[in-house]
């Protein structure tokens, strides 16, 4: 099943506190975004790149793209206010009937389950990839524990998130025009209804926000390539 992935990196980075837009971190001597672009390069399956960006980075994001050769990324769409505008506005230059949404700030997020999203999303309309919570979560108010929640069906999810492109984007349509703000895109599809299905991820897909994520980020990459060289 072929699809386009809509990549957004027009966030800020304000918590990784890098003094710039975190896609640009080296890892190993290679921006984020790079790592994260090179696995769809590397997919046969993925048929186009729809990287969402601020117009202000526009030069360096061309330089990135020349830099490393990437021939997938067909457009480069402008990025909102908040992450959810910035998929939409990439979501509209899609023309696969499913589309990916992956962050930009997700670099090690690995080929196989791709596969397994697509066919989800195809047979379901969406799919997310998650992993389960590990830590005991507590809903605190006023610094005061209200209560502990069940944890056996908590699970964070993380992107890829795979999606019928026409129930994806009507999703977003109908958010806008009622003014909500989800934190992902599933959620958007939640809102309307739909179902959305859960494939298991990895907990290494982490998403760089904070500093000590580079940490571990080098100590993944570092075993990877170890693991490369058996
Ligand atoms: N993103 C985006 N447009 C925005 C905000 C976020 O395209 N207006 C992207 C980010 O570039 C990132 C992904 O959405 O790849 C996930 O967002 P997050 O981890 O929150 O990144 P930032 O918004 O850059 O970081 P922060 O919230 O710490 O400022
Ligand atoms: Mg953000």
């Amino acid at each position: 099943m072929n699809y386009e992935v809509v990549i957004p990196a027009a966030g800020q980075g304000k918590r990784m506190n890098a003094g710039k837009n975190k896609q640009f971190i080296e890892l190993e001597g290679k921006p984020v975004i790079a790592h994260t672009i090179e696995v769809f390069e590397a997919d046969p399956s993925c048929t186009g790149i729809i990287l969402v960006i601020n117009e202000a980075e526009h030069g360096e994001f061309m330089e990135m793209i020349q830099r490393f050769s990437f021939s997938k990324v067909k457009k480069l769409a402008g990025g909102g206010a908040e992450r959810q505008e910035s998929v939409y506005n990439g979501l509209k230059h899609a023309s696969t009937d499913i589309v990916f949404v992956h962050d930009g700030a997700r670099p090690f997020i690995e080929n196989p389950v791709l596969k397994e999203l697509a066919a989800a999303a195809e047979l379901d309309g969406a799919a997310t990839l998650a992993v389960p919570v590990k830590d005991t979560i507590k809903r605190v108010e006023n610094g005061e524990v209200l209560e502990t929640v069940e944890r056996s069906s908590l699970w964070a999810v993380q992107t890829p998130q795979a999606f019928r492109l026409s129930a994806i984007l009507k999703a977003h349509e109908d958010a806008v025009v009622h003014h909500y703000q989800g934190t992902d895109d599933a959620s958007l599809i939640e809102r309307m209804n739909q179902k959305v299905t859960v494939v298991t991820g990895s907990y290494a897909n982490l998403k760089l926000t904070t500093p000590e994520d580079l940490l571990i980020a080098e100590a993944i990459l570092k075993q990877r390539k170890g693991e490369a060289k058996d």
